[in-house]
């Protein structure tokens, strides 16, 4: 009994990783300064970015190029017209990627 809870405790410990590992890059990056998964903060929540693009096949594409170049536009109603600030080439490529994906999945 004891080995199988360490056993669940390790296989959830193992697929909640991904996840706080892109937690982690986010806030080293400085996203969360303005974002959260769950809540506006300056910029929309995460959850409500992944909802407005969900079934976009473009949408992936697009928000690599809005958080590489910044922009604003598409959340006024939300943010009043505050931009998202440019993150290339402050913050890698691949990272942006990772990112954006981590974004899309939530
Ligand atoms: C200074 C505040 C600020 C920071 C820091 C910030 N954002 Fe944003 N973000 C915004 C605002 C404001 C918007 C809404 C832009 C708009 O209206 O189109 C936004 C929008 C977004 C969107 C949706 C874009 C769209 O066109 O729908 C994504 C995705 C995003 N941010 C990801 C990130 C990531 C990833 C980081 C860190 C690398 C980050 N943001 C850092 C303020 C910020």
């Amino acid at each position: 009994m004891k080995a199988f809870v360490a056993v669940v405790a390790l296989a959830s410990a193992i697929i909640a990783a991904p996840a706080m590992a892109d937690l982690e890059l986010a806030k080293k990056s400085g996203c969360l300064a303005c974002h959260s998964v769950d809540a506006k903060v300056v910029g929309p929540g995460w959850k409500d970015v992944a909802a407005k693009y969900k079934g976009d096949s473009t949408g992936r594409d697009a928000l690599i190029a809005k958080v590489k170049g910044g922009g604003k536009g598409n959340w006024t109603a939300v943010t009043g017209g505050v931009p998202m600030p440019p993150y290339s080439p402050r913050v890698a490529d691949a990272d942006i990627e990772k990112l954006v994906d981590f974004i899309l999945a939530l």
